[in-house]
């Protein structure tokens, strides 16, 4: 092989690589909409979402627990003093009696972690008003391949 023909075949592994991990982000949103399904029975998100059994869930991260108005919160959660980001939603949605105990949410927990990194991708999606901004989550571990 001559060096041009090197210089082509690099290209195209990095080309694959980069399709690869681009196929990897809209996967993980996208499984994590099915994962919803199961949030849905008392969850609504987007433009129209209006509470249910549970808050409407736009605009998650970043907000504190308790704010979203017209919903009757357990006192439980609304005195948690949390924060909702990552790691905060991520140790919650794992066992929710377990972080907030009182809550009203009986809700068992996602016990599988790429279960947890796909809701974290899709709920992410969704900014206060219920619009999708088209933000991906990067997965810890995936930030070398994204330099590339
Ligand atoms: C059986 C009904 C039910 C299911 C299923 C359920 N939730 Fe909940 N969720 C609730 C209720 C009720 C609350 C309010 C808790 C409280 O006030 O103690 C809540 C609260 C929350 C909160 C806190 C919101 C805030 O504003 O502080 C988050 C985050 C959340 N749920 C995420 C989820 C996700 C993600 C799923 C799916 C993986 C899910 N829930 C499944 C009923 C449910």
């Amino acid at each position: 092989m001559n060096n041009h023909g090197r210089l082509r075949s690099l290209v195209l592994v990095l080309g694959a690589g980069i399709v690869a991990i681009g196929r990897g982000y809209a996967q993980d949103a996208a499984s994590g909409e099915k994962i919803f399904v199961q949030c849905k029975a008392c969850h609504q998100i987007g433009e129209n979402a209006k509470n249910a059994v549970g808050p409407v869930l736009n605009g998650l991260f970043g907000r504190k627990a308790g704010m979203i108005e017209g919903y009757s919160y357990s006192s439980a959660n609304k005195n948690s003093g949390i924060t909702w980001d990552e790691a905060t939603f991520r140790e919650y949605i794992k066992d929710p009696k377990a972080k907030i105990p009182g809550t009203k949410m009986t809700f068992p927990g996602l016990k599988d972690p790429k279960q947890i990194d796909d809701i974290v991708a899709y709920l992410k999606q969704f900014d206060s008003t219920g619009k999708k901004t088209g933000a991906v989550t990067v997965p810890a571990g995936r930030k070398f391949a994204r330099a590339l």
